[in-house]
């Protein structure tokens, strides 16, 4: 037996879910998957993309400097046209010291940016705090490399912020607060439960974080991840914590091009505090010195012609359209005691089932699914391993991103035949 010389990151790294979610959504011919998070096939931007692509390879300059590499933060004219948007969306009241595209760092999609700045801030053994339930991949970073994930109560609206205080007293009590270095929140159309912040909701967790430093004796940031920010069915998004007072110094805003435009255009970015920029550019030097500049550029062109925002009408109709459908599928198919949050934008619907239904990868349901060649992502992936509460186990995340429209009606009917199956 070969004893492998890996490292303790590679040894902690568990298998994740994401990766054989995504490999059975490809390989199995016939699978209607409402599990990964893959986007609207029809609504891609094929012709768009051909399009930009002839244009910057049309002129030989401009080809030879996007077929080049480029600079570690990012080509500097999307920091700028990306900085002035975000500032845009989060009105003129938002101060415009925080939207310098000097503080914006351009990455391979906004994952990359969620690992550097746990990369940067977090050793073995420190602590986040993360909505329960939250992103799942993002619970992954954190079991890899060694760190305690801390569970936060949601409610309808966003974060409970009687239960964050609790949390935080909690830590103070132990003796633990140096250890926890900043709290994680998908704020918009969170993944994978739908629900957005509150502005006004933000500003308070900005407020009792700052509260709790003084005994954490370091700054605690706020990690602020807006990737469906964008794919809001209709109206104007709600300001970020970039808009919210004290934001310069602990705001991180991690944002993206990918889920509103093209996930195989791998384009996101960041807002970070300038000390944590410097650091952040340091170690995202170290891994790939720079984000791919033809894919940078294609980006360029979508963003400055307009046709990104006219793109994201389409996949904003096209997602509304589909999300009523799958809400109406499980309206009629599922048992009475189901209950569901109503998204108003984002990928996902989350299903609480009756308590004695289970839903997780071994159990009955998940199985009968599987069989039935239909996908979900068990609610329970998405909450931290937190020893201090059992996670609910009765939850799914179900996507309407990219089922076919018939394929979200037959795969919420034979989920719902199998629920009443299992359950009966
Ligand atoms: C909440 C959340 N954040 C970040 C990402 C990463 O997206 P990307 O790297 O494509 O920008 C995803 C992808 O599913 C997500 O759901």
């Amino acid at each position: 037996m070969i004893k492998h010389p890996f490292s303790q990151l590679a040894r902690r790294t568990a298998d994740p879910p994401i990766s054989w979610l995504m490999k059975m959504a490809l390989e199995r011919p016939g699978l209607i998957s409402l599990a990964a998070g893959f986007t609207d096939d029809l609504t891609l931007p094929v012709t768009e993309s051909r399009e930009f692509l002839q244009e910057i390879l049309a002129s030989p300059s401009v080809a030879r400097a996007a077929l080049q590499y480029g600079t570690t933060a990012g080509d500097q004219h999307l920091r700028e046209v990306s900085a002035a948007r975000l500032h845009q969306q989060d009105g003129p009241g938002a101060p415009s010291e925080q939207y310098q595209p000097e503080r914006l760092l351009i990455t391979h999609g906004s994952q990359q940016l969620l690992y550097l700045v746990t990369e940067c801030l977090c050793d073995p053994g420190d602590i986040v705090l993360v909505e329960d339930p939250t992103y799942f991949v993002y619970l992954g970073i954190l079991q890899s490399h060694g760190l305690e994930a801390r569970g936060v109560r949601m409610e309808e609206d966003g974060l409970d912020l009687s239960h964050l205080e609790q949390v935080l007293e909690r830590l103070r009590e132990k003796d633990q607060l140096r250890r926890l270095k900043f709290l994680y929140l998908v704020s918009y159309f969170q993944n994978p439960t739908g629900i957005t912040t509150s502005l006004e909701k933000k500003k308070s967790i900005l407020d009792l974080l700052r509260q709790f430093e003084k005994a954490a004796g370091h700054p605690i940031y706020l990690l602020e991840d807006a990737a469906y920010r964008d794919l809001q069915f209709s109206g104007r998004s709600q300001p970020s914590c970039l808009a919210a007072p004290g934001a310069e110094q602990r705001v991180i805003y991690a944002g993206t091009y990918s889920k509103p435009f093209a996930t195989g255009i791998r384009v996101g970015y960041g807002l970070l505090p300038e000390s944590l920029l410097q650091v952040a550019l340091r170690v995202k030097a170290n891994h790939d010195f720079g984000t791919s500049n033809l894919l940078q550029q294609i980006l360029l062109k979508a963003l400055s012609s307009h046709r990104y925002e006219d793109h994201l009408e389409v996949l904003r109709k096209r997602y509304r359209k589909k999300a009523g459908m799958m809400l109406e599928a499980i309206e009629a198919h599922f048992p009475a005691e189901a209950k569901w949050v109503t998204p108003e934008g984002g990928l996902y619907v989350w299903v609480r089932l009756s308590r004695q239904a289970r839903t997780g990868v071994k159990s009955p349901l998940f199985q009968w699914a599987l069989e039935n060649n239909v996908l979900y992502v068990p609610g329970e992936l998405c909450y931290a391993p937190d020893p201090t509460r059992r996670p609910p186990r009765n939850e799914m995340r179900l996507s309407f991103g990219s089922a076919h429209d018939p394929d979200i009606r037959e795969g919420i009917k034979r989920l719902g035949q199998a629920l009443r199956k299992i359950t009966l």
